[in-house]
């Protein structure tokens, strides 16, 4: 039955994956707030206006991606397919244009209706930082060192490189844009469908075209670098200085244009060929004009966001966290106290899981399966004299405790497990 099924695009977190996608938010967290970075939300859908403007009308996330509704109020809403346009709108609704710089830490669902491939979901999840207020190329180059050391703590910045390229000022990119009109109409015969498209709305686009033949026009196409204002050249440089100042590793990639229509000045990708074709794991860059487009202030800011479910699935085996003890009845008659048994022990601060069916062997190997370090035991014959008995499963060896010190002793011989 179709209804059984997720939504195409859509996924459970069973308790691995979830496990993997906690640990890399983290970790993504963690390393954030070593750079002042704070926890924020926005709400998961907002007004259609709040995407369809900073983003572009023209850009494929608005154009064919958003998840776009009116609810029972006849008002337009879309899931968002992205943090940066919402942060923006919560620090002009919340009046917070004055006191920067904003630096803001997010995790969560994000929605696109894209075709759903390895790494490529309709419902995703990202983190993301915001760098708000300053126009200093170090704030672009603390996002980057941000991102970066993320990556590395997870253990994936070497299956990376970092791709850089500046995008310029407005003025940059409408000489640029021109040059780039003007080269493509003589060939636009030649063009993909997509790119003639793109030719009219965001001719900036094809620059990021994975048709073959189109690809192959780019060789003599204007190139980027070469429009770039003096003050868009500086701030350039200002970034790769610090990067380099920091060892950060990056290429020059004059190709880079990314997908969304607010960014101006830096841009940058951190891409892995260990994923097959959607190897961006982490992306972001200035985004100095976004604030006006929602009617707000000059608000210069600087960001990055990442694929929670690409990371997942580049980091290594991670180990799963089970239960340090296992507590089972032996027969009937103690299985009561069994209860009694596991409840005292979790309110000491342990973690206890009860097995409740089959005979004693299977629970055993239950136990044994799920990695518990202790396995707690209780028959009629332990009940009856007032304790139970403690196996320990790594040295096999067992012994009988009294029920009422039992928390302190496993605590106690947990302990002595650390400091071996
Ligand atoms: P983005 O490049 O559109 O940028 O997305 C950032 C990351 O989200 C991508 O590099 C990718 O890892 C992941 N991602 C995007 N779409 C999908 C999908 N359909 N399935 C799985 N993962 C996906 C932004 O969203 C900007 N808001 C980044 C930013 C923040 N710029 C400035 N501040």
């Amino acid at each position: 039955m179709k209804q059984m099924q997720p939504v195409r695009g859509t996924s459970d977190l069973i308790p691995e994956e979830k496990a993997r996608q906690n640990h890399v938010i983290s970790t993504a967290l963690n390393v954030a707030e070593r750079y002042g970075f704070r926890d924020m939300a926005t709400p998961i859908f907002e007004f259609t206006e709040v995407f369809s403007r900073p983003l572009g009308a023209s850009s494929d996330v608005v154009s064919k991606e958003t998840y776009t509704f009116e609810d029972r109020g006849g008002t337009s809403l879309t899931l968002r397919p992205e943090g940066t346009a919402a942060a923006m709108r919560a620090v002009i609704s919340n009046g917070l244009t004055q006191a920067l710089p904003h630096r803001w830490f997010y995790a969560g669902p994000m929605f696109r209706y894209e075709r759903p491939q390895k790494g490529r979901m309709r419902q995703f999840h990202q983190f993301g930082c915001e760098l708000i207020g300053p126009h200093s190329a170090l704030a672009d180059a603390e996002i980057i060192g941000c991102g970066a050391q993320i990556l590395e703590e997870l253990g994936v910045l070497d299956k990376c490189v970092l791709h850089l390229n500046s995008l310029g000022d407005t003025q940059s990119r409408q000489n640029f844009r021109e040059a780039l009109i003007t080269y493509f109409s003589r060939f636009s015969d030649d063009l993909s469908e997509d790119s003639r498209r793109r030719l009219e709305t965001n001719p900036l686009r094809i620059l990021d075209s994975k048709d073959d033949g189109d690809r192959a026009l780019l060789d003599d196409a204007p190139r980027l670098p070469d429009y770039l204002s003096d003050e868009a050249r500086r701030h350039f440089d200002g970034v790769t200085a610090a990067l380099d100042a920091a060892s950060i590793g990056w290429t020059h990639d004059p190709l880079l244009v990314r997908g969304l229509d607010y960014y101006a000045h830096t841009a940058f990708e951190f891409v892995t060929d260990a994923l097959g074709a959607q190897g961006t794991v982490l992306g972001g860059g200035r985004y100095d004009g976004l604030s006006e487009t929602l009617g707000g202030p000059v608000l210069p800011a600087v960001g990055f966001a990442a694929g929670v479910e690409r990371l997942a699935l580049l980091i290594e085996q991670l180990h799963l966290p089970g239960s340090d003890i296992a507590v089972l009845a032996a027969d009937e008659t103690a299985e009561a106290a069994s209860f009694g048994i596991a409840q005292s022990l979790r309110h000491a601060g342990l973690s206890a899981v009860q097995l409740m069916s089959g005979a004693m062997g299977k629970k055993m190997k239950q136990a044994h399966k799920m990695g518990c370090r202790f396995v707690v035991i209780l028959g009629a014959d332990e009940l009856a004299r007032d304790v139970a008995i403690v196996k320990d499963m790594q040295t096999g060896t067992q012994s009988d405790i009294a029920r009422a010190l039992l928390s302190d002793a496993i605590t106690q011989m947990m302990k002595g497990t650390i400091s071996e």
